[in-house]
């Protein structure tokens, strides 16, 4: 489109993040009629309707940010922290894209994991048995943040027992990846780099020397085979396998049973249909997503909605927004477990090149986690509900009291 085309579009409406914060569903309802984007600062946009959301992901004239640019713009000092963030196949495009994600396309295929399922649902059962009972505890922490961190561990084939000791360092890793980089805690971070690297460093190592029945065994035969990237290259990728599954799906996987327990006719339904499990996952992830927005930045100048986004920017969009669109979900506000209009690719895992490699895992940990829990805990009861914060990147979920008698 030429310049003199463009400037016949109007300018995105600036708004103060701040005022996103409290409620993001009430105010992005509130914007979506009227402002397909906003303008959250000097070169930042948001798109809020799902009709752009989606077609932004795919459209050329986007690109997600180059990890050696993402640890210049929050200044990131020199260490392992830098070099994960620099190689991570999340922060690349094209070729080098293609090149790193490529080699976990067979270790990830759905088929594969379906296939560690009843592996996952044994974590979960031993998880659930764990549970205190009769007194008031932390869902969150207790069980939320145990299933990604044991699930991963068991399918790549990890000593269970070392899950608590990685899994804290994972998390701290993962705060590298919140929309501000937190400079306070950079020396956790780093260090939280540095010991993880040099862990899955030695397993995989391990799995050169003495393959075994795990996908560890597998990601190091497939790297043998075709070492389009180096050995560093690819334990960085595996520690992205780690945080990306991390966060998101400790509060996504929260906030589903929280969501359930509040609504006691969904939960007695749940738990007399397991069949409704897979939709009840897929629904809270609409209805309160553990990630709100995909960063992504212009190359070219482009018209969303009737609205002029400059080149070289950040555009932002909010599949948080998008999916509360009326335009994609019929009544987007109404929490339905049984809903039938879920696009075929659910857009909290995104769409395009960058589109969750880890989404058939995600859901698999999940369901059998709730599955687990409506067969083994049925009676249990929440005290206090969790908030999920933020409106941006990955949301952070707070504690969830809960009770089994
Ligand atoms: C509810 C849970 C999850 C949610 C909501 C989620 C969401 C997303 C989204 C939106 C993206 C696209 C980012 C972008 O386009 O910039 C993504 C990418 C990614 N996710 Fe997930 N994810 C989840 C679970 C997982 C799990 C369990 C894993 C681990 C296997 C994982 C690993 C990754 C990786 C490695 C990428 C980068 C893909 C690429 O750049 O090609 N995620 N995720």
């Amino acid at each position: 489109m030429n310049q003199h085309v463009l400037d016949a579009f109007d300018s995105p409406l600036r708004v103060d993040p701040a005022a996103l914060m409290d409620d993001p569903h009430a105010a992005f309802a509130a914007l979506r009629p009227e402002h397909p984007v906003i303008r959250l600062g000097e070169k930042l946009y948001l798109a809020l309707r799902a009709q752009e959301v989606l077609s932004l992901l795919t459209d050329p004239r986007t690109v997600q940010v180059e990890g050696p640019d993402y640890v210049a713009l929050k200044q990131i000092p020199d260490g392992a922290a830098a070099r994960f963030l620099t190689d991570l196949f999340l922060f690349s495009n094209d070729e080098a894209h293609r090149a790193k994600r490529g080699l976990f396309a067979r270790a990830f295929a759905h088929g594969a994991m379906r296939a560690a399922r009843v592996q996952v649902r044994g974590v979960a059962e031993t998880i659930v048995a764990d549970l205190p009972r009769g007194e008031s505890f932390d869902f969150v922490e207790r069980m939320a943040a145990r299933v990604p961190a044991e699930m991963i561990a068991a399918i790549l084939g990890l000593p269970r027992s070392d899950a608590r000791h990685f899994a804290p360092r994972v998390y701290d890793l993962a705060r590298a990846l919140t929309p501000v980089y937190p400079l306070p805690h950079h020396a956790a971070i780093e260090a939280a780099a540095g010991d993880l690297f040099a862990y899955v460093e030695d397993h995989l190592r391990l799995r050169l020397e003495e393959p075994g029945d795990d996908l560890l065994s597998r990601l190091a035969a497939d790297w043998r085979a075709n070492q389009a990237i180096s050995f560093d290259s690819l334990v960085h990728q595996i520690l992205g396998i780690l945080v990306g599954g991390s966060d998101t799906t400790r509060a996504a996987f929260a906030m589903l049973v929280a969501l359930l327990l509040e609504r006691p006719r969904d939960w007695a339904a749940v738990r007399a249909d397991p069949g409704l499990v897979p939709g009840a996952v897929a629904e809270a992830m609409r209805y309160e997503p553990s990630v709100g927005t995909i960063a992504r930045f212009t190359t070219a100048p482009l018209e969303v909605g009737g609205l002029l986004v400059p080149a070289g920017v950040m555009l932002s969009v909010s599949t948080l927004s998008a999916m509360r669109d009326p335009a994609l979900y019929a009544d987007p506000g109404r929490f339905d477990i049984r809903r039938a209009d879920h696009p075929r690719l659910h857009p909290v895992f995104g769409l395009g090149p960058h589109r969750c490699i880890g989404e058939m895992l995600a859901r698999i940990e999940m369901e059998e986690g709730l599955a687990a829990l409506a067969s083994d805990a049925p009676d249990i009861r929440m005290e206090e509900r969790p908030r999920m914060l933020g409106f941006g990147g990955i949301r952070q979920i707070t504690p969830m009291r809960v009770r089994i008698r």
